[in-house]
């Protein structure tokens, strides 16, 4: 078989990232240009910034993406963008610098979603085995996905109010740390022991479904209530606190799904996958579990990125599946099956 290659597009946050991928499994290149410096002193991402800086970064990081791959637009097979989830204006710049570009160069245009993409970084480390559950937290999503072959994803668990990095950067704001606040309370809490008793929402039984605000506000009261009787917290001890009971309601959430639908593997994807508490956790929960094999990608695979969008795109290639001109970007568009 002749190698496929496969330019991915990502601009649905606040990264502006290029890659090219052979054969959905192998990276060849790849180019991340953050933009969490401009947003740090708002605390959160600001929009028009973000789309601005995709609109200045989009043109340098495809050249630097094809300079580092020593490829030329010509050996592609075709162009693959996020066209949701995200926010409106960032993830035009991509769909529009994809269309450009497929129009320019005679590519077919591929259209992905990018959680479909976060679930895919996995397999730029392992090719999957089905049926399979992933577990995907991220700042914008917590989702329990079941998949039983490619393209093929059911939601059997999503958040009804907060995603995990949401929570995390809002607790983390509480406690006075930088935007993003998911790295900073990770270290924290491996500093601190988990001596303050919070909540954990394990919901009705049997449910594959997660709930964080009641935690976040129950952090949030804790401190209030001690600032105000004139305690001090220690914030090491809060950020572990915080984080068991996020872990551990993830990990056994994710134990029980892996059961009930008997997965041969297990994916670990998102931003708040970067979370070394998580991670371990992970690792130690499913090395009770014989055979059901673990995969946790590299931290630079966890948050946003292009190569998880070609990865996935290569997918969607082989079943014939392709956008066309009029491909538009879905701010809210859903996770569902492609066959
Ligand atoms: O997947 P991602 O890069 O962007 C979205 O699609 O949302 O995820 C970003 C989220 C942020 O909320 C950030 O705080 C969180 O991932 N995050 C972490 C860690 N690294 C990033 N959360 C907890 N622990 C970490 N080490
Ligand atoms: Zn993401």
């Amino acid at each position: 078989m002749k190698d496929r290659l496969i330019l991915g597009i990502e601009t649905s946050c606040d990264e502006t990232a290029a890659a090219i991928v052979k054969n959905g499994k192998e990276i060849v290149a790849q180019v991340v240009a953050s933009q969490i410096e401009s947003h740090k002193r708002f605390g959160g991402v600001v929009p028009e910034i973000a789309s601005r800086h995709h609109v200045e970064q989009i043109t340098l990081v495809l050249e630097e993406t094809l300079k580092q791959a020593n490829l030329s637009y010509h050996d592609l097979n075709a162009v693959a963008v996020t066209e949701g989830p995200g926010l409106v204006g960032a993830l035009l710049i991509g769909v529009n610098a994809a269309k450009a570009l497929a129009f320019a160069y005679d590519l077919p245009l591929i259209g992905v979603h990018h959680i479909a993409g976060h679930i895919y970084a996995n397999r730029l480390v392992k090719e999957f085995s089905f049926p399979l559950i992933a577990l995907v937290v991220s700042g914008g999503h917590t989702e329990l996905v079941y998949m039983k072959e490619h393209g093929c994803f059911e939601v059997i668990g999503e958040t009804l109010d907060d995603a995990a990095g949401e929570a995390y950067d809002k607790v983390a704001r509480t406690l006075n740390l930088p935007y993003p606040g998911g790295p900073h309370i990770d270290r924290l809490a491996h500093e601190g022991t988990a001596s303050i008793d919070l909540p954990r929402a394990w919901l009705e039984e049997g449910s594959f479904h997660f709930s964080f605000s009641g935690l976040k506000s129950a952090v949030i009261n804790t401190l209030h209530n001690a600032a105000q009787r004139g305690i001090t917290i220690d914030p090491k001890d809060m950020a572990a606190s915080f984080q068991q009971s996020v872990v551990e309601v993830l990990v056994e959430k994710t134990v029980r799904a892996s059961e009930k639908y008997q997965a041969q593997q297990v994916l670990l994807s998102g931003g708040v996958a970067a979370n070394k508490g998580l991670r371990t956790a992970m690792e130690e929960a499913f090395k009770k579990k014989k055979g059901i094999d673990l995969v946790i990608p590299p931290l630079s695979l966890c948050t946003d990125n292009a190569a998880m969008i070609a990865a996935f795109a290569d997918v969607l290639y082989e079943k014939g599946i392709f956008g066309d001109y009029r491909m538009n970007a879905h701010p809210g568009l859903e996770l569902t099956s492609y066959i």
